[in-house]
């Protein structure tokens, strides 16, 4: 029997031998918390991306553009979202050997308890209490303190200002919003996604590609507003959507002890208040749809609610989307965060920059105004000498401030001179008003990458007494098929053989598709290495083929196999994909509804 540790050594070893990743640095002892991808992992990576970016962000009626921002952030930037002041972990330190732990992962190692959230004092009593000491030595721990997880920079070789790498693509999407929104006909909602690797500095990082120091985040920022989200959602969610179902456990379930989740529909998270917004039910369905493609069975996927003390400074709602691993248990590979105008207000603080949006009303509206002047003559005569000094620092206070001050508390003070109420002319006015600006809402789908790469590998691989294979899907395997020739026949048909292969190859790859090819070996051999790398299809070219232009074509999974024409062997790889099957059904759902 193959033991989830078994299974993880063999992922492991597969990994290595056939370039899907590997810890990085290797030859200098390697580091924790870094990987690399090679090159049959990069190509799988990509393809996840790709599969991203056509359901997710492309697929979404043009809702969702993409941008591409630094990774290398200037300080102010971080200061405005909270990072700098919020985004730490609990740092406990060996007073023995000297390395450093998370308290809270020492915690629920330790107890099974989950810690997230916990103030410092509270794991500092839980960790004496309960004796906790260093995993390693058996040495004292100090009390856990907070350690703040961005990486350090400077921008410029010379005394540069201070700068960090970016821990989330987000800051990107928001500090460049109003470039977006201008350049992509000022419509909301508006989604901006990003594809980007980001920089956490963890502590004693120690799971493999489930916890690393810089990843990819595949995130967006979706932009709406609050006064108009039932309409609109309604608008672009179609009936798939509504009826996406899946695995919910919320924070009242939490609460009440309840672990096991229970099933909704997008259509009864937003019925039942369950989500805080709407858009957060329809982009967790999006999200659910496209972690099944990607092979995960409904049944390991689930949403788990964060209670306020688990959620991210800037979050009202959050929801972890996680997956049920053989290795690791449920992992969060993605979450769906609430960010209200959190993100933009703060901006509009820091920078002074205006990241408001207008809204126009369907009908003007009547507004009262207040307006104020200063009565010159009057305030001449009671401050003679200082009049000017006054009237200039009058010219420089806002009307929300003079309105504020003078209407309603009576009088203003000016550079220490008490100004009442009736030194200045005040008049009531009815204005049409056509809209008014404000600033967007947010809510966030991010998604981690590499988490997802895992799983999905995790997922794939079969594992049996005659043979391993990634039952990677089609559209994300690295080649969507191999050729193979065999050798057959007199040498001069034995090239033959060969050159006819090549030319198939070589045609699948000008054509778009990405092939592979392989000589080496004999043919089981062969097949087994396509299929350790979750090939879906195998072509065969033979000695019949130099008799009647066939080959075999072989499916990984059940390995049968058919004969086919050399000249079909494009439309049945597009078929098989599904690509033609996609186009087809969409069609005739979307023209049966026109
Ligand atoms: N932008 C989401 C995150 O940082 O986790």
């Amino acid at each position: 029997m193959t033991t989830n540790n078994d299974k993880y050594e063999i992922l492991v070893k597969i990994a290595k031998k056939r370039g899907i990743f590997w810890p990085a640095f290797e030859i200098y002892g390697g580091v924790a918390g870094f990987y690399e991808y090679g090159p049959v992992g990069v190509l799988i990576k990509r393809r996840i991306i790709d599969e991203w970016l056509r359901q997710v962000v492309y697929g979404r009626d043009g809702l969702v553009v993409e941008v591409d921002t630094p990774i290398i952030t200037p300080r102010i930037v971080l200061k405005a979202s909270g990072h700098e002041d919020n985004f730490t972990d609990p740092v406990t330190e060996c007073l023995k050997c000297g390395r450093t732990f998370r308290a809270d992962h020492l915690i629920e190692e330790k107890l099974g308890i989950s810690a997230e959230g916990l103030s410092l004092n509270r794991m500092a009593e839980i960790m004496r209490q309960n004796n906790i000491r260093c995993p390693v030595c058996g040495g004292e721990l100090t009390p856990p303190k907070p350690a703040l997880l961005l990486f350090k920079t400077e921008i410029g070789p010379y005394k540069g200002s201070p700068a960090y790498l970016r821990p989330e693509t987000a800051q990107g999407m928001f500090v460049s919003f109003k470039n977006v929104f201008n350049s992509m006909r000022n419509k909301l909602p508006l989604g901006i996604a990003q594809v980007g690797r980001v920089g956490r500095n963890e502590i004693s990082p120690r799971q493999g590609l489930i916890r690393l120091r810089e990843f990819t985040i595949i995130e967006l920022e979706f932009f709406f507003d609050p006064e108009k989200q039932e309409e609109e959602v309604n608008k672009y969610m179609d009936e798939e959507l509504l009826d996406e179902k899946m695995n919910i456990i919320t924070a009242d379930m939490k609460l009440n002890n309840i672990k096991e989740p229970r099933e909704y529909s997008a259509l009864e998270l937003i019925e039942k208040g369950i989500v805080k917004t709407p858009w957060m039910a329809y982009w967790m369905a999006v999200g659910n749809k496209f972690l099944r493609s990607l092979g995960i069975p409904a049944d390991k996927i689930r949403f788990d609610e964060k209670l306020p003390e688990e959620r991210a400074h800037y979050s009202e709602q959050t929801f972890d989307q996680e997956v049920l691993t053989e290795k690791y248990g449920w992992v969060e590979v993605a979450g769906y965060s609430y960010r209200t105008t959190y993100d933009l207000s703060r901006h509009i603080k820091y920078s002074s920059a205006d990241l408001t949006v207008f809204r126009r009303y369907d009908k003007p509206r009547e507004k009262e105004v207040i307006k104020i002047k200063p009565n010159s003559v009057e305030i001449r005569k009671r401050f003679a000498n200082k009049f000017s000094e006054i009237m200039k620092a009058l010219a420089s206070i806002s009307r929300e401030e003079l309105v504020n001050k003078i209407v309603k508390q009576g009088y203003i003070e000016v550079n220490g001179m008490r100004l009442d109420k009736e030194l200045f002319f005040i008049k009531r006015e009815k204005i049409k008003v056509h809209g008014e600006k404000f600033v967007p809402h947010v809510v966030e789908p991010s998604f981690g990458l590499e988490r997802i790469f895992y799983v999905v590998l995790e997922n794939s691989l079969k594992i049996s007494n005659e043979r391993t294979y990634l039952a990677l899907t089609s559209r994300i395997a690295p080649y969507y098929v191999a050729v193979f020739p065999l050798v057959s026949g007199s040498k001069e048909e034995h090239q033959n053989i060969k050159n006819i292969a090549w030319a198939i190859y070589r045609g699948l790859l000008n054509s778009g598709l990405p092939a592979y090819y392989d000589e080496e070996g004999s043919i089981g051999r062969r097949y087994a290495r396509a299929d350790e790398i979750g090939i879906p299809y195998a072509v065969t070219v033979d000695y019949e083929t130099l008799r009647n232009n066939t080959v075999t074509i072989r499916e990984r999974d059940s390995r049968k196999q058919e004969r086919i024409s050399i000249k079909d062997i494009y439309d049945y790889i597009i078929d098989k994909i599904g690509f033609r099957k996609t186009w087809i059904e969409f069609l005739d759902k979307e023209l049966n509804k026109a």
